[in-house]
């Protein structure tokens, strides 16, 4: 797989991690066009709270993409009940790029790293996307396909046994 040009690397989520996967989180909530954004503490409620606090647990993956030492994007995977649960063996996707590095192949790369990983452990992976979201065809391209859906979001998975 190409590096992207520059000083941009990939390497494992860390404990450490943490404080700049709450930023993640709140970067990965989708906006619609036009609407306000919303408030920072909203990463703090426990529905979404859940992706992140206490990171580094035995189950948690990650994959951190790194420009010149500083973290730019997190693709990271968590076994929870979250928007996108299927079942407790399949852990949950959730994935961020910093807007500036958006749309240059990071989110990509970095799911592409982490599905590799976790082969090693899990047989599939699922996320929750809105129905909205443009994210949606970057998972339909990496193969996951919808298992459900309501009027604003859907639930994807992709089978890592494949
Ligand atoms: C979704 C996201 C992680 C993809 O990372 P990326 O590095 O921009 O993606 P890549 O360059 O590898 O691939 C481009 C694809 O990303 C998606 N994408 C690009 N910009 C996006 C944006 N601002 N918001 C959502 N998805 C975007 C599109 O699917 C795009 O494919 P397209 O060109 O066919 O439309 C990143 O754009 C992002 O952080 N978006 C906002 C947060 C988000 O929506 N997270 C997912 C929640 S389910």
């Amino acid at each position: 797989m190409a590096e992207p040009a520059g000083c941009l690397t990939f390497r494992p989520s860390t404990r450490d991690d943490e404080p700049f996967l709450w930023e993640m989180l709140y970067q990965a909530i989708f906006v619609p066009h036009g609407m306000p954004l919303p408030d920072r503490d909203i990463v703090k409620h426990s529905n979404l709270a859940r992706y992140v606090e206490g990171w580094g647990r035995i189950d948690d993956m990650g994959v951190a993409a790194v420009d010149a030492g500083i973290p730019v994007g997190a693709a990271w995977l968590r076994l929870m009940i979250g928007y996108g649960y299927v079942d407790d063996q399949t852990p949950e996707l959730s994935v961020a790029v910093l807007p500036e590095y958006r749309g240059q192949g990071l989110g990509t790369q970095m799911i592409e790293r982490l599905l590799q990983v976790a082969k090693s452990r899990y047989h599939a992976v699922s996320l929750s996307v809105s129905v909205d979201n443009p994210a949606r065809r970057l998972y339909e391209r990496l193969g996951f396909k919808a298992v459900s859906r309501d009027d604003a979001s859907m639930t994807m998975r992709i089978d890592l046994d494949q």
